[in-house]
């Protein structure tokens, strides 16, 4: 049941340990030694002053790790993601207990029972950015609404793949009862699916808090009986056959001793060979398959392998019906940093059929 699954959100901290404390009149200095010995510091009475204590421990750092090397660079963000961890910031019925802060809807919705407690300033951050999103609402060039993403999922910055996709859909003359949507993010595949007269799409996600937000974002409406969900690998418990299966999977092999692993972003070596043997089964023998990829990995050097033309070469499943490229203006930074590649980054759309 969608409403059991638990969302994914900042693990609160109690108060109450003394802790020292970081205002206007705080030695900067000081307050850096305090973190770098790996004690805590609570930003007291201004909002701007957590602001201000990350500026300059990145002023500090910068000058500890002047290098512009992979590794240096690699060091300074590992220090930083440490130290500013350490740097806190109190929640009191449910709000920041410091003044001009912003409001965050989501200390409400996550932590509802829970009374005063800190969190760490850049959790704060990321709660707040993403609540100025969620409020707001992205607009998405193919569709007439907004998407409103959820706290902790993924959400399209970039569209040229969903023009791919809105192209495909417009000239698709199958039969359209049924489509799974692998990975369903913040649903703009589906919802683009459900556009062009599907009447139904089952999505998958592995991350919870995917599921809870397309659950909260369709409610009670006409769409949440086209889009149904299923918290779960891959297909989940959907087994029945469809006449088209999409994916829009992470592009970038997991990579070892990597700083953070984000499902979105990466993927590790079973996931395409699982993911054919099980579109295998539940596509359609006249169904498509199609999957969204882009040349990413190998323009930066991560990878020359190509899950998708290896299965085509080796998997024994699969033809190839057509492959649709696309050229990306800029690369999204929010992916991939320190990387310096030409400007030849393309996104594919590949359509698949039972061979
Ligand atoms: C690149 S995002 C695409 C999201 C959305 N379909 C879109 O096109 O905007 C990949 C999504 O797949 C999900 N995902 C990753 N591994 C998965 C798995 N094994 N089973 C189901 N979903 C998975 C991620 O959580 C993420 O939401």
């Amino acid at each position: 049941m969608i409403t059991d699954l638990e969302v994914n959100k900042p693990e609160p901290i109690a108060s109450g340990k003394k802790t020292e404390s970081f205002n206007r009149e705080t030695d900067v200095q000081h307050a850096i030694e305090v973190l770098e010995a790996g004690n805590p510091i609570l930003i007291t009475e201004f909002y701007s002053n957590g602001l201000s204590l990350l500026r300059q421990l990145h002023a500090h750092l910068n000058k500890k790790h002047p290098n512009t090397s992979f590794l240096e660079q690699r060091m300074y963000r590992s220090e930083y993601r440490k130290l500013s961890n350490l740097i806190l910031i109190e929640i009191v019925d449910h709000k920041l207990a410091v003044k001009k802060a912003p409001s965050i809807g989501w200390l409400e919705k996550f932590y509802p029972e829970t009374g005063d407690f800190l969190l760490s300033f850049p959790q704060v951050q990321g709660l707040n950015s993403a609540w100025q999103w969620y409020q707001k609402g992205v607009s998405i060039p193919v569709l007439r609404n907004k998407l409103h993403p959820y706290y902790g999922t993924y959400f399209p910055t970039r569209f040229e793949h969903l023009v791919l996709f809105e192209n495909w859909l417009k000239r698709y003359e199958g039969p359209k009862k049924s489509a799974i949507d692998v990975g369903i993010g913040s649903g703009v595949l589906s919802l683009q699916i459900v556009k062009y007269g599907f009447q139904k799409v089952f999505g998958t996600d592995t991350n919870p808090n995917a599921i809870i937000g397309l659950a909260d974002f369709m409610g009670d409406t006409k769409l949440s009986r086209k889009i149904e969900l299923d918290f779960g690998h891959l297909f989940g418990r959907w087994e029945k056959q469809t006449e088209l299966i999409v994916f829009n999977p992470p592009w970038l092999p997991e990579l070892h001793n990597l700083d953070s692993i984000d499902e979105a972003i990466y993927y590790n070596e079973n996931l395409f060979p699982d993911f054919f043997a099980g579109a295998k089964e539940r596509l359609l023998p006249e169904g498509k398959l199609v999957l969204i990829f882009s040349n990413l990995a190998q323009i930066t050097n991560v990878t020359k392998e190509h899950p998708i033309e290896n299965e085509l070469a080796n998997g024994g499943r699969f033809q190839l019906e057509r492959c649709f490229k696309k050229t990306v203006k800029a690369a999204s930074e929010k992916t991939i940093r320190d990387q310096h590649w030409r400007s030849s980054e393309e996104v594919e759309l590949w359509v698949l059929t039972h061979k």
